[in-house]
C-alpha cells in the first residue's frame, strides 16, 4: 500500500499529480481509499467486474450487496441512471454533497451487474470532497465505493482509519484529512413514481421534505431495500447500551449535549447533531480502543442529523451474528 499524503495532511496536500496517478490505477482495475464529506470510500472502476470484485474481496463483504456509483456531475448520473422530476430536482440542490439517488439503470449505462448486485437499480453520489471530485473527473468513469473499512467495522472518518482497517489490501489511499459530516449519506430511492428514505444520513430528512414541498413517501416499494443496511453492522467490539441516562458501574460513557456531564467523551456538548455526526465514528473508536465492556449513549434527538446519527447506534447496538 502507498499513501499520497503522511498522516495528518489535509486535502490541500493532495497534489494534482497524486490524483493522476490514482486515477490511473482506479483505471487499471486497482482498488483506491479516497475521502469523501461523508466517510472514506474504497474506489474501484465500476465499469469492471473483476475490480469490483476486488472491494468485495478486501472488504470481506457479502456479494449481495450493491454499491454506489461515484461521479463527478449530474450530467455524468444522467448517463447511468433514468431520473424522474423528483430525482432532477433533488440532485439540483444536494448534489455535490450527502445525497444517493438509487434510480432505475439507464440502458446506456456502464455500471456493471456486479456493482449493482444485479438490480434494475443503481445508485448514485455526486459527493463534494474536492479530492473525490477532482479524482471523479480524472477518472473519467463512475467508481463504486462502499466505506473502506472491512465488513461489520466501523466506517473511517481518517485516513489513518482506512490503513488500520484494510492495509495492503488497498493499492492507494488519498488523504484528505478528517470527514466532515461523518456519517454515510442519505439513500433515497426515486423509483415507481415515489420517493422513500432506504437509509438516514448526512442530509437531514426536513432538508429533503423542504425541497419536495411534501413529506417522503413512508410505505417501501416491495423488493426495494438497502440490502446493505443488516441490523448488526457499524459495530465496535464492546457492547452498547442506548439512551442511558446515567452510567452503571463497569460503562464508560459517549454523552451528547452534556447528559452524564462527569466529563464522558460528549458527541456535542452544545446538543448539534451536526457536531455530533462529525465526531460519531471517530469517538466509538476511542471508546472501544479502551477495551471497555459497555458503551452508554446518551439519548439523542431525532431532529436534523440525529435519526442518521441513532440508526447507526441502533445497528452498533443489534446483537451481533
Ligand atoms: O456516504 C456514503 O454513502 C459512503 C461514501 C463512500 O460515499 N458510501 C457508503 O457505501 O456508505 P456503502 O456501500 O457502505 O453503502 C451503500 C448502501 C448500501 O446499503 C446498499 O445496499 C445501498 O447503498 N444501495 C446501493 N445501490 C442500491 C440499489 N440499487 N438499491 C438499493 N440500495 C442500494
Ligand atoms: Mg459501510
Amino acid at each position: 500500500m502507498l499513501s499520497a499524503n503522511p498522516p495528518g495532511a489535509r486535502h490541500g496536500g493532495v497534489t494534482p499529480d497524486d490524483i493522476l496517478r490514482a486515477a490511473a490505477l482506479l483505471r487499471a482495475g486497482k482498488l483506491v481509499a479516497f475521502p469523501t464529506e461523508t466517510v472514506y470510500g474504497l474506489g474501484a472502476d465500476a465499469t469492471a467486474p473483476e475490480a469490483v470484485a476486488g472491494i468485495y474481496a478486501a472488504k470481506g463483504r457479502p456479494q449481495f450487496n450493491p454499491l454506489i456509483a461515484h461521479v463527478a456531475s449530474q450530467a455524468a448520473a444522467e448517463a447511468e441512471g433514468i431520473f424522474t422530476g423528483d430525482a432532477t430536482r433533488l440532485a439540483a440542490a444536494f448534489w455535490p454533497g450527502p445525497l444517493t439517488l438509487v434510480l432505475p439503470r439507464h440502458a446506456s449505462g456502464t455500471a456493471c451487474d456486479l456493482a449493482c448486485a444485479g438490480l434494475p437499480s443503481v445508485g448514485l453520489r455526486v459527493p463534494s470532497h474536492p479530492v473525490a471530485l477532482a479524482l471523479l473527473e480524472a477518472a473519467g468513469r463512475p467508481i463504486a465505493a462502499p466505506s473502506a473499512n472491512r465488513s461489520g467495522h466501523i466506517s473511517p472518518t481518517d485516513a489513518s482509519h482506512v490503513s488500520g482497517d484494510l492495509g495492503d489490501a488497498v493499492d492507494l489511499i488519498l488523504d484528505g484529512g478528517p470527514s466532515q459530516v461523518g456519517v454515510e449519506s442519505t439513500i433515497l430511492a426515486c423509483l415507481d413514481g415515489v420517493v422513500t428514505l432506504l437509509r438516514p444520513g448526512g442530509l437531514s430528512v426536513a432538508d429533503i421534505e423542504a425541497l419536495l414541498g411534501r413529506p417522503l413517501d413512508k410505505a417501501v416499494a416491495a423488493g426495494i431495500q438497502a440490502p446493505g443496511m443488516l441490523a448488526s453492522h457499524y459495530a465496535p467490539n464492546a457492547a452498547m447500551r442506548l439512551d442511558a441516562t446515567s452510567l452503571k458501574a463497569g460503562e464508560i460513557g459517549l454523552d451528547f449535549a452534556a447528559t452524564f456531564g462527569d466529563g464522558s467523551l460528549d458527541l456535542s456538548p452544545t446538543g448539534d447533531t451536526r457536531e455530533a455526526a462529525a465526531n460519531l465514528y471517530r469517538y466509538l473508536r476511542a471508546l472501544d480502543a479502551r477495551n471497555p465492556v459497555t458503551i452508554a449513549v446518551a439519548p439523542i434527538p431525532q431532529s436534523g442529523l440525529g435519526a442518521a446519527i441513532i440508526d447507526r447506534l441502533q445497528r452498533a447496538a443489534a446483537p451481533r451474528g
